[in-house]
């Protein structure tokens, strides 16, 4: 059974105050979503620790089991002198930190952060992130211990041309065909047509079902059976009135949200959209 997962990418976006009252009321909720549903909430660096904090401090088991913290990138060098960068094991040393402040239980530890977005075309577009340089981030975050969020999508011209399988394939093969079925374990792929981001424009359910079949397809070519058992989810517009027919295709595991994740309950509908 491939794990089904709503995961919020929250972006530039939130004051730090304004993050922990979404994360807050993201918790309040947590017992609506499905048992089997992973909820992500991937926040900006500033927000990991107070959020790690959050997560941590559920109480319930089975709904803590419910969601994860992740991140939204992290540096292609391990560490020095990078100004502004983030390594990933920084990020995976996060968690650790919430038993140190002063007043903290002992033994107290957060939430993991537990994921890293990487590919996004946000990264690719803006900052000039290529797969090369991306499949340094991936390795140097699988190697601390996290998973990730790899994103593959076309652009409107690509798809225009008909080379949306091209594109898309080539993310596949330049980047995670360089990975071991080991490490390809601990990756769930997000197929975000750039066109669809932040535009309202959504892919049908039926261009997403063939691409992300495509994808299933591409990845057995190197790992096999594997494919089988790897998240693919849909980002692009997702919101609670279209996430249900995305989700009841075969190769939909699911959704990677950007604005409809900066509100709780729409938040909450998404996953309860399975
Ligand atoms: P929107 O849901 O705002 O279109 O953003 C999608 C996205 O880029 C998630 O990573």
């Amino acid at each position: 059974m491939r794990q089904k997962i709503v995961a919020g990418n929250w972006k530039m976006n939130t004051t730090l105050a304004e993050g922990i009252e979404l994360v807050n009321q993201i918790v309040g909720k947590i017992e609506e979503v499905p048992q089997d549903v992973k909820l992500i909430v991937n926040t900006p660096f500033t927000h990991l620790f107070p959020v790690s904090k959050i997560i941590g401090d559920i109480k319930c088991p089975f709904c803590r089991s419910k969601i994860s913290l992740g991140a939204q990138n992290c540096a292609d060098k391990e560490k020095g002198a990078y100004t502004g960068e983030v390594s990933a094991k920084m990020l995976a040393s996060v968690s650790k930190a919430v038993g140190t402040v002063a007043g903290a239980p002992e033994g107290a530890t957060g939430a993991p952060v537990e994921y890293v977005i990487l590919g996004h075309s946000e990264r690719r577009g803006y900052y000039g992130e290529t797969n090369a340089i991306l499949l340094e981030k991936i390795k140097l975050a699988l190697s601390e211990g996290l998973k990730v969020i790899y994103c593959v999508g076309e652009a409107l011209e690509e798809r225009k041309a008909g080379k949306h399988f091209e594109v898309v394939g080539n993310e596949i093969k330049e980047v995670l065909f360089n990975l071991s079925p080991e490490q390809m374990k601990n990756i769930v792929v997000a197929y975000e047509p750039i066109w669809a981001i932040g535009t309202g424009e959504t892919a049908t359910k039926e261009q997403a079902q063939e691409i992300h079949e495509f994808i299933r397809k591409t990845l057995a070519e190197k790992f096999g059976a594997l494919a089988e058992e790897t998240s693919i989810l849909y980002g692009g517009s997702c919101k609670p009135s279209n996430a249900k027919e995305l989700f009841s295709q075969k190769d939909i595991d699911g959704g990677l949200i950007g604005g409809a994740s900066l509100k709780a309950d729409d938040f909450i509908a998404i996953a309860k959209s399975f």
